[in-house]
């Protein structure tokens, strides 16, 4: 019996899933910046202190401008785009994440721009249940992004 009723809550839950767009998780977002992103940047609030981090500091990046935080020294292509006065909005920060020189290589418009971030979240050659993951992991580490200010 527990395991039948067990079942039918998993299709309700599922149900609700496919049916309203799932609420991005930030708490879950934050676990996943601590486990592929705190290599590189540091984003706890009050400033990185002595930290030294390969990336820039990334509490306050949610809206900031590209290429903008004082202390690092970013690649040419993250200051023309700051220049032309792009933010990390939340469609940025996806198609960013998802795979960084791309980005930058298409809005500067240079085929040749540079990005040091080596990391992207989009696996090659990636399947739609990869795709479908990388939207959810996407929502949730922007959702807590946005809570770093
Ligand atoms: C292997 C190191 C590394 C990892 C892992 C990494 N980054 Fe980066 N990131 C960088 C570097 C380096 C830069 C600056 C690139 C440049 O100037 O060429 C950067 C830049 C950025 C920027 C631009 C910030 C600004 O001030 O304009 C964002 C946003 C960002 N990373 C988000 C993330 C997120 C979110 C993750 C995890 C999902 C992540 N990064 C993982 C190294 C990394």
């Amino acid at each position: 019996m527990k395991k039948v009723f067990l079942a039918a809550g998993m299709a309700a839950a599922v149900a609700l899933g496919a049916g309203s767009a799932e609420a991005a998780d930030a708490a879950r977002g934050k676990q996943l910046m601590q486990q592929k992103c705190f290599t590189c940047h540091y984003f706890e609030p009050g400033g990185p202190g002595k930290v030294k981090k390969t990336g820039p500091y990334l509490f306050g990046v949610y809206g900031r401008t590209i290429g903008t935080w004082d202390s690092f020294k970013y690649s040419p292509g993250y200051v023309a785009l700051g220049q032309k006065g792009m933010t990390w909005t939340d469609a940025n920060i996806g198609e960013y994440i998802a795979d960084p020189k791309p980005f930058i290589q298409k809005n500067t418009g240079d085929p040749k721009a540079r990005s040091n971030m080596s990391f992207r979240l989009k696996v090659p050659n990636e399947n739609a249940e990869q795709a479908a993951q990388r939207k959810t992991d996407t929502d949730d580490i922007i959702a807590f992004l946005k809570t770093l200010k």
